[in-house]
C-alpha cells in the first residue's frame, strides 16, 4: 500500500504538523507500506520530503523548507502525485493508494485538503469536508454539539450589530462581560494548539487579547473559564465495523506555576503531567466515553477524533458538570500528544493505530 503522508502546510500549526508526521512516519511499518512523505511549505508549495528532522530539537520547531516540487493531480484514474517544473507536469512520481493528511489547523484540518482529495478521487484518513470544517470552527462546533444536547461552556462570538464577524473588543457589551465573568479565554474560532489564545483576568487586557486572536482568525470567540479538570478522550472508528469506539480518558494536570495549557506547555516546556488513564470513577469514564462518541457522531466525524472536556462540579448540586471544550478531527500525533497515548493505554499500539486508520480510509 502506498501512503502519502502530508504535513506542514499554511496553518499556524505548521511545526506541530511536522512533529506529528514524524511520529506517524515512524509508526508506519515499512514492510507493509511504501510511504511518500509530502511536506507543504508555509507558503503552500508541495514538496517530496525526506521525512527527516521532523521533531522539536532543543526547543527549535521543525519546518518544511526543501524537497522536490510535487502536486496532487485532479485525476481519479491517475491517483498520483505529479512532479512539476515551472507549473508543467514533467513526470509522475508515484501512484498512491491513500493519503494521510497529518495537517492541523487551517488548510488541512478544516475540510480544504479533504475537498481536494474528494475531487481527486483519492481515499484519505479521517473526517470528510463537512466534519473537518465544522470541527475546526469553534462557533459551529458549539452549535452542533448544543443541538445534540451536549453541554457547552458559556461563550460569545464577536459580531457587530448586523451579525457580521467583527474583531472589535467594544462589541462585547457590559452585560455579556458580567455574564461571562473573569477569567475569559479569548480564542481564534478556527485554530489549534492554543495558538492565538489569551487568558484574560482583567478586562483591561481584553483589547490586546482580541487583537492576538484576530491575527489568526477574524472570528473571535470569548469563552467563560470552566473551572475543573481537563480530560481528553480518543474516538476511533472504521467504516462498516460498528459504532465508534472510545478510548480510556486521560487527564492533563498542570504543574504548580503553570497557569493554563498553552502552546509552550503543550510542546516546549512540558510543564504538565499526563495521567493515562485518568483517575475517574467507572461512571465518569462511561459518561465521558458516551459523550465522546455522541460528539463524534454529532459532527459527522469519520475515522478518528479527540474530544476535549472540562470536568467540574455543579456549585448548586455538587454533581459532576461535564462540558465539551472542543473536538479535534486530526489530533496531535506528536510524542507528547494525547491521542496515541490514550489508544496505547486502551490496547491499540501506535503501529496498530496507524494501520487501523489507513485500513479505515481504504475500506
Ligand atoms: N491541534 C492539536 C494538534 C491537537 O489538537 O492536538
Ligand atoms: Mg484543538
Amino acid at each position: 500500500t502506498r501512503v502519502a503522508v502530508v504535513f506542514g502546510g499554511r496553518s499556524a500549526e505548521h511545526a506541530i504538523s511536522c512533529v506529528s508526521a514524524g511520529s506517524v512516519l515512524a509508526a508506519l511499518d515499512p514492510e507493509r507500506y511504501e510511504v511518500v512523505p509530502v511536506g507543504i511549505t508555509r507558503d503552500g508549495r508541495w514538496l517530496l520530503h525526506d521525512g527527516k528532522a521532523l521533531a522539536i530539537d532543543g526547543g527549535q520547531l521543525p519546518e518544511v523548507t526543501d524537497g522536490t516540487a510535487v502536486s496532487l493531480v485532479g485525476d481519479p484514474a491517475g491517483r498520483g502525485l505529479a512532479v512539476l517544473d515551472a507549473g508543467q507536469v514533467i513526470g509522475r512520481l508515484t501512484e498512491v493508494d491513500v493519503v494521510f493528511p497529518v495537517l492541523h489547523g487551517a488548510y488541512g484540518e478544516d475540510g480544504t485538503i479533504q475537498g481536494l482529495l474528494e475531487m481527486s478521487g483519492l481515499p484519505y484518513v479521517g473526517s470528510g469536508v463537512f466534519a473537518s470544517a465544522a470541527s475546526m470552527d469553534k462557533e459551529f462546533t458549539k452549535k452542533l454539539l448544543t443541538a445534540a444536547g451536549i453541554p457547552q461552556g458559556d461563550h460569545v462570538v464577536l459580531r457587530d450589530a448586523d451579525g457580521a464577524v467583527c474583531p472589535d473588543p467594544t462589541v462585547l457589551d457590559q452585560a455579556a462581560r458580567e455574564r461571562l465573568g473573569l477569567p475569559v479565554f479569548v480564542k481564534p474560532s478556527r485554530a489549534g494548539s492554543s495558538i492565538g489564545i489569551t487568558k484574560v483576568t482583567d478586562w483591561a487586557q481584553f483589547p490586546a487579547a482580541v487583537a492576538t486572536a484576530a491575527a489568526v482568525d477574524p472570528k473571535v470567540v470569548v469563552e467563560a473559564a470552566v473551572p475543573g479538570r481537563e480530560i481528553e478522550c480518543g474516538v476511533l472508528a472504521a467504516p462498516g465495523s460498528g459504532p465508534p469506539e472510545a478510548s480510556v480518558p486521560a487527564e492533563i494536570r498542570l504543574r504548580p506555576g503553570t497557569d493554563w495549557y498553552d502552546f509552550s506547555v503543550k510542546y516546549v516546556d512540558g510543564a504538565v503531567d499526563i495521567d493515562v488513564p485518568a483517575d475517574l470513577t467507572p461512571e465518569q469514564v462511561t459518561r465521558i466515553q458516551d459523550v465522546s462518541r455522541r460528539a463524534y457522531l454529532a459532527l459527522d466525524c469519520r475515522g478518528l477524533a479527540r474530544v476535549d472536556f472540562f470536568l467540574g462540579t455543579d456549585p448548586d448540586t455538587g454533581a459532576d458538570r461535564l462540558v465539551v471544550n472542543e473536538v479535534n478531527t486530526m489530533p496531535g500525533f506528536t510524542p507528547t500528544s494525547m491521542f496515541p497515548q490514550v489508544w496505547a493505554a486502551s490496547g491499540v499500539s501506535y503501529p496498530e493505530l496507524v494501520d487501523r486508520l489507513v485500513a479505515g480510509a481504504l475500506a
